[in-house]
């Protein structure tokens, strides 16, 4: 990166000392990870916004959504700062507040909304994790997933999962020994989500028709052809993919458990790995000694993560240690406080 870039981030973060706490979120470029206090996944991230009181400005190098979370984790003295106000989510978009109360009335006329509970990845709005605080729901994470379903399903009979059908389909599939056939598709997009009011009291798991536009492109050829290319690779891909690729892959997990399987990974095995680009690389470059490889090189970086290069957080910094805070991001206090109903109890799962 820009050495004169480089010294500018690092003299602006050095005047402002503790008042600043940079959160890096593992998918972020190397340039702007470099000056990252800390590094996770969005789980990791979120517990370490709330755990920093002292720091006046969060500066959160990852997504609106992450953000928001950390705005909500935070006390009311604490200011998050995006250094882009763009890096949004195309999964967390894939979900509106008027497009689920609608899936909720639809759950209402089928009789059965008594007995779901809405369970919210981390990647959705604010409005949608509020959505899930008011009926008594929780967030999960890809770390989680498994626990909260396993909350969620004792306090009701039906989970509604937004936004991401692959994590969704995939936890309840292999962790919770569900079958394809017990999940149904909420499609916004059609009249009635796509379904029936009968579909809708059969089903266990109502899965949001959302995905992730980085982890949904690999593909069950992109397994066979690396198994190909690298004989005795270990795939390894992140939950977010799916269905069948996760079937087909050898291991599955967060981006936390892909960092931890391939710390314990012995010399000379060979992975490959089914997640963002700059983690992949990231980990090829730290582990000289194994042969790690993306699992389809057709498939890019998330654009949206990649918005935040170093320009904007050498602005973002600046401007701070000139006394200006930009792009800061506030929920409102209503929406706040039922989304952190939802969020804390992610942070209460057993
Ligand atoms: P995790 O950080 O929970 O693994 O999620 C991946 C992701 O897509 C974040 O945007
Ligand atoms: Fe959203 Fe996927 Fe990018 Fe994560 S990787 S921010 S889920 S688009």
């Amino acid at each position: 990166s820009d050495p004169d870039l480089v010294a500018r981030a690092a003299a602006a973060k050095a005047k402002l000392g503790d008042k600043v706490f940079i959160l890096g979120h593992h998918y972020q470029r190397d340039e702007v990870i470099q000056f990252a206090d800390v590094t996770g996944d969005s789980f990791k991230l979120a517990r370490d916004a709330a755990a920093r009181p002292e720091a006046e400005y969060i500066v959160f190098c990852g997504v609106h959504f992450m953000a928001e979370s950390a705005d909500i984790l935070t006390t009311e003295r604490q200011q998050v700062v995006l250094p882009d106000l763009a890096a949004g989510c195309s999964m967390a978009d894939m979900a509106t507040a008027e497009q689920v109360a609608e899936c909720w009335d639809q759950l209402v006329d089928a009789g059965v909304a008594d007995s779901v509970v809405p369970v919210a990845y981390m990647n959705s709005s604010a409005d949608i994790k509020a959505f899930t605080g008011r009926h008594g729901g929780t967030i999960c994470t890809s770390s989680n997933a498994k626990r909260a379903l396993e909350w969620a399903f004792e306090q009701g009979e039906k989970v509604l999962f937004l936004p991401d059908q692959h994590l969704g389909r995939n936890t309840a599939v292999r962790d919770m020994g569900l079958s394809l056939d017990d999940c149904v598709v909420y499609n916004p997009h059609k009249p009635n989500g796509g379904l029936t009011a009968e579909e809708l009291r059969a089903a266990k798991m109502i899965l949001w028709r959302g995905h992730c536009s980085v982890h949904g492109r690999f593909s069950l050829d992109s397994v066979n052809e690396v198994r190909e290319r690298v004989p005795g690779v270990t795939v390894l891909v992140h939950p977010e993919c799916k269905h069948e690729v996760v079937e087909a892959a050898d291991m599955v997990g967060s981006t936390e458990y892909i960092i931890k399987a391939l710390d314990a990974a012995e010399p000379g095995s060979k992975w490959a790995i089914g997640t963002e680009l700059n983690l992949v690389r990231r980990l090829a470059n730290a582990h000289p000694d194994k042969e790690i490889v993306f699992l389809d090189r057709s498939v890019c970086f998330c654009s949206t993560m990649n918005r935040i290069d170093l320009p904007h957080l050498v602005w973002a910094l600046e401007s701070l240690a000139d006394g200006r805070v930009p792009n800061v991001i506030t929920v409102d206090p209503e929406t706040e406080k039922f989304a952190k109903l939802a969020l804390d109890q992610m942070l209460a799962l057993p």
